[in-house]
């Protein structure tokens, strides 16, 4: 393959937009993922770039650029990188002046990049604020135990108990945001074997029965009947139903019921965690399984909540090749169902 074969094959294929401007900013080149993202047919050869994508980013930045450079071309002008928004979608465009005061501008898409990084920064933001909130609270009421509350006993006992809550709530968060970062780091695979669903759930529903009655609140289970084995990872499966039935408990109020039911739906197995609970308003529930959000914050910080348990349920089954999703009414209830996929030689 000849050298110019070689280049041109390059520049055809890269997923960076390249576009050539002469001395008077005519276009002497662009190529192909250029013309495509601006929508551009490939006949712009010797039109200004002013003309061709009038009033964008890339003109001002042209712009300013040949405005601060004088004449480009002479070889020692520097290149400037420039970040633009055109849109909806963010580009980092580099600018490199060239033999004979040509410029070469090099186009790179980083929409995905820049809403990873404001995902990240949105994260960060929430984690802290999750902590700061207990870790005040902690802070305020030893301050005053130091500062002779503590010769009170019951005011210490009192204080103490708060610390505790608080801490236990701090310990939580931590918890689950570990747990979240193993999963989406893939740092803890899911360990995918056969696995009887029924018994799992029957056995967590089992152990969080006192937690139940503790509120008076009746759980019953269904186990179905034959139902095949899954594949899943019990460890993480566990995590699952726990977090649900923890939400059915704590979202219903005293004299409500929890109903757990295992039951096969054609080639998944499918669990329900229903409730007689407070629902979840329309507008709440597209957002419900995204981290940190909740319905009532103040009312889920009291109940102990991280605002991460759903998001670990989601992570795990999505993980798992299933899918999750709630039905649900303010005052009437909700429904929190998700799907298994049957284990290979399963029936
Ligand atoms: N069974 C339920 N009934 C009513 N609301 C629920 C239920 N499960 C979850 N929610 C709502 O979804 C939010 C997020 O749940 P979750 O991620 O488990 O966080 P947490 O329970 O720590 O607040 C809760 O704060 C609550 O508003
Ligand atoms: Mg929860």
């Amino acid at each position: 393959m000849k050298e110019d074969a070689i280049l041109k094959s390059i520049t055809n294929e890269m997923q960076v937009g390249v576009i050539v401007l002469d001395k008077d900013a005519l276009i002497l080149y662009a190529n192909p993922f250029f013309l495509d993202s601006f929508s551009l047919k490939s006949d712009i050869k010797g039109r200004s770039i002013d003309e061709i994508l009038k009033g964008t980013g890339i003109v001002r930045a042209v712009k300013s650029f040949l405005a601060t450079k004088g004449s480009v071309g002479t070889a020692e002008t520097a290149a400037q990188d420039r970040e633009i928004l055109e849109g909806k979608r963010y580009f980092s465009l580099r600018m490199v002046p060239s033999e004979g005061g040509s410029l070469m501008l090099f186009l790179q898409d980083v929409t995905e990049e820049k809403k990873v990084e404001a995902i990240k920064k949105d994260f960060v933001a929430n984690v802290s604020h999750e902590l700061r909130t207990p870790l005040a609270s902690i802070k305020g009421y030893s301050e005053t135990l130091l500062d002779g509350g503590i010769d009170d006993k019951d005011t210490t006992l009192e204080f103490l108990r708060i610390i505790d809550k608080h801490s236990t709530r701090m310990s939580h968060l931590i918890e689950d945001l570990l747990i979240l970062s193993r999963i989406e780091s893939h740092q803890m695979p899911m360990v995918t074997e056969p696995l009887d669903i029924a018994e799992l759930v029957i056995s967590v529903a089992e152990g969080l029965k006192k937690q139940g009655d503790d509120k008076g609140i009746d759980i019953s289970i269904d186990g179905g009947s034959d139902i095949p084995k899954v594949l899943g990872d019990k460890v993480r499966l566990e995590q699952v139903v726990v977090n649900l039935l923890d939400n059915a408990i704590k979202y219903t109020p005293a004299g409500g019921k929890v109903f757990v039911t295992v039951a096969r739906d054609s080639a998944e197995v499918r669990v329900d965690v229903k409730d007689t609970g407070i629902g979840i308003p329309a507008m709440d529930i597209a957002r419900i399984f995204e981290r940190f959000y909740r319905v009532d914050k103040a009312r889920s910080r009291e109940l102990g909540g991280t605002g991460l348990g759903l998001a670990i349920v989601k992570h795990i089954i999505q993980g798992l090749g299933g899918r999750v999703w709630v039905d649900s009414k303010p005052a009437k209830g909700s429904v929190f169902s998700f799907t298994l996929n049957l284990a290979p030689d399963a029936t």
